[in-house]
């Protein structure tokens, strides 16, 4: 029984997710891989789920390989455990395809910073600037870019643009200026920022260095400048895994959303990965978006196929442009 109730959809629409408790006695991951065989769905996850979502997904990556993911799959159903501007890319990449996303309050601060109505007005006082667009955005502000890019490529797309072009990055302004940095480049950048990774504490984290002096500090590029001088490597999520692989260190301070611990203990159950502190008490080191997503409501959603993300036609259009123009740019880098 796939179709809604009146009430069902009107909860939907209040809380973003089906509100209806899967049977308690229920073994939820058999139930997963059930309706995934039956309904020819795929799970994907990226690395900041919850470490069920990810044990239970087909894909667990980052945004980049979600994207490639998305755009080759040759499933019925994309199941999208992530949040919103993902399942929104896999839905332009992928239109055809019914793309669920488990909650769609499932949002990021840095998508929300940017509104397309201020960022047409920004753009227009930059008419001969190129945009280069962050994935952590709205498909409608795809509308409005040339490139997109992830950390993971974010590099050799400003580098694939010629020397003279003006480049306006948005809409994160820490990963902007930290490309401004490995670049060279000039960039006009918005002032959007990610409520996880602008929390992590100097003074904390200089405490814990001192506590552990053979430990790592690794960091994601959205974090602000001040921890970014301090690591000891940066990079996307992906780049952080493949890095405490790799490294010989046994013990690593992970300066980005804690999620991520789940992959680094599987690949070395050996090491030591120690979460960089917050400001405050709080667990802020976790994405609240991205927490939204429960082991119950991707049963729910699976079952119900709903939430569904819904795009309007000239949205799918108009976005892909800026999409696929990253994905050429990334398969010629050999990303
Ligand atoms: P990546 O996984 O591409 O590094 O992105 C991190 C992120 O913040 C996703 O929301
Ligand atoms: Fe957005 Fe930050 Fe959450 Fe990633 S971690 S989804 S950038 S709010």
């Amino acid at each position: 029984m796939n179709t809604p109730t009146v009430s069902q959809s009107a909860e939907l629409d209040r809380l973003g997710y089906l509100d209806i408790e899967p049977d308690p006695t229920l073994d939820l991951f058999e139930e997963i891989r059930t309706l995934k065989r039956e309904k020819n769905a795929v799970i994907l996850a990226h690395y900041y789920q919850e470490g069920d979502i990810q044990d239970i997904a087909d894909f667990v990556g980052d945004s980049l390989g979600l994207s490639q993911q998305a755009a080759k799959t040759d499933a019925d159903i994309i199941v999208f455990a992530g949040v919103h501007f993902m399942a929104e890319t896999a839905k332009v990449l992928s239109p055809d395809k019914k793309v669920l996303l488990p909650d769609l309050k499932a949002g990021c601060s840095l998508a929300d910073a940017c509104q397309p109505e201020a960022f047409r007005a920004f753009r227009a006082k930059y008419p001969d600037h190129v945009v280069v667009s962050y994935i952590n955005c709205s498909a409608e502000i795809k509308t409005l870019t040339d490139i997109c890019c992830t950390s993971t490529n974010a590099v050799h797309i400003i580098n694939s643009i010629p020397p003279d072009q003006p480049i306006i990055f948005a809409p994160d302004r820490n990963l902007g200026a930290y490309l401004k940095k490995k670049t060279g480049r000039e960039m006009v950048l918005w002032n959007g920022t990610c409520m996880v990774h602008e929390i992590f504490s100097n003074e904390k984290i200089t405490k814990l260095m001192n506590r552990h002096p053979d430990a790592r500090l690794i960091a994601h590029p959205e974090c602000e400048d001040h921890i970014l001088a301090k690591a000891h490597y940066i990079g996307s999520t992906s780049g952080l895994l493949k890095f405490t692989r790799q490294d010989p260190a046994e013990e690593f301070i992970v300066a980005t959303e804690a999620g991520i611990i789940h992959q680094m203990q599987k690949l070395s159950p050996h090491k030591t990965f120690i979460p960089a502190p917050p400001e405050n008490t709080c667990a802020c080191n976790e994405c609240p978006h991205m927490k939204r997503n429960t082991l119950e409501k991707l049963y729910v959603c699976m079952k119900h196929e709903l939430p569904e993300i819904r795009l309007e036609e000239w949205i799918i259009r108009d976005a892909r442009a800026s999409i696929d123009r990253m994905l050429d740019i990334s398969a010629r880098a050999g990303l």
